[in-house]
């Protein structure tokens, strides 16, 4: 049995991970910040880590097997908003997680993001030198460093996933939904290419490399580049919705305000060799993420706070 620590419990990746996990096999301790939790089987605490000595007494109090830092600030458009809480959050918080893994001799995996590359190229290897554009990617991008130079047995999966949230706002696949649902026209870019990953099969990705103790970087996405708007039209098939409320449109229409990377498929070839499997297939995932709707999960997911 494997105790994870994970930050950002109550957040996408965190509480979809905690749910998942937690159990007879694995024991998950969370951490959230400002969102209540309530009617969750898994121990959790609230608490900004950014505060001095928080991570250190958490990790002394908790003495986890490993630490799944979930914890960001994650919205791009929040990041853009304000840059120095993203920095410390992004940039800073993860090199004081990974000092104190370190410290501890405790297994530390740090969450990452496929934005750090420019997207100019596509299909991106672990080698490939990250170029990130917006305030939130190169925050991101300052956290993998300073993961690394703290502690270098750590891993840090680059990812992209979706799946259902406590907001019911968080993912891309719940914007699809949520819109197709009530009948809403939406737009959908063509020129944003991508590799999703529900995000239970991340959790159990998550798992088997916290059991085959991976460190340094991995990219961890869904083995299927796509473009958002395909994306949109495979939920709306499987989910037997209108595809045509989705119309095909470029990322410059969208009226973001931080800048998008416009190839960001990335190459998986290094974490299949080294889990010994392929990666779980997109059409499985959404399979799941339908299942999981039929069932009321995202009633429940919502219902936690
Ligand atoms: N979603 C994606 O598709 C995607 C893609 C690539 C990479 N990622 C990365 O995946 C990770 C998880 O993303 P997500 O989508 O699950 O994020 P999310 O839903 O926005 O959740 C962020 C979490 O961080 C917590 N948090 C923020 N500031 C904190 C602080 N000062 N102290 C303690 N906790 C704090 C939040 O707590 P409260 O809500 O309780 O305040 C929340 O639990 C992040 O590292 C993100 O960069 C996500």
């Amino acid at each position: 049995m494997t105790r994870f620590l994970v930050t950002g419990v109550s957040g996408l990746l965190g509480l979809n991970f905690a749910l998942a996990v937690d159990g007879r096999k694995h024991q998950v301790i969370g951490v959230a910040h400002t969102t209540p939790l309530t009617w969750v089987n898994f121990k959790f605490m609230h608490a900004d880590l950014t505060g001095p000595g928080v991570v250190e007494k958490l990790v002394e109090e908790t003495k986890p097997g490993v630490i799944l830092h979930c914890a960001a600030i994650a919205n791009l458009e929040a990041c853009e908003a304000n840059p120095e809480q993203a920095a410390e959050v992004n940039g800073q918080l993860p090199g004081v997680i990974a000092a104190s893994a370190q410290k501890h001799g405790i297994q530390m995996i740090h969450i990452s993001t496929d934005a750090v590359f420019d997207g100019a190229k596509g299909d991106y290897l672990e080698t490939d030198p990250p170029n990130p554009l917006s305030v939130y990617a190169r925050t991101k991008w300052q956290g993998e460093q300073a993961v690394l130079a703290a502690n270098p047995q750590a891993l840090i999966v680059r990812v992209n996933f979706y799946g259902w949230s406590i907001s019911g706002t968080r993912s891309l696949g719940e914007f699809f939904v949520n819109n197709l649902e009530q009948g809403k026209t939406m737009k959908g870019f063509t020129d944003i290419l991508f590799c999703p990953m529900m995000v239970l099969d991340l959790a159990d990705m998550l798992v088997e490399a916290a059991q085959k103790q991976l460190h340094g970087i991995y990219h961890l996405v869904g083995g299927q580049a796509m473009s958002k708007y395909d994306f949109g039209v495979a939920i709306a098939r499987t989910f037997g919705f209108d595809e045509s409320l989705i119309s095909p449109a470029s990322v410059l229409d969208g009226g973001l305000t931080a800048a998008r990377s416009p190839n960001l498929t990335l190459n998986t070839d290094k974490i299949t060799k080294a889990l010994g499997h392929d990666l779980p297939e997109f059409e499985r995932g959404l399979a799941k993420f339908h299942a999981q709707y039929r069932h009321g999960f995202p009633q429940y997911i919502r219902s936690l706070s």
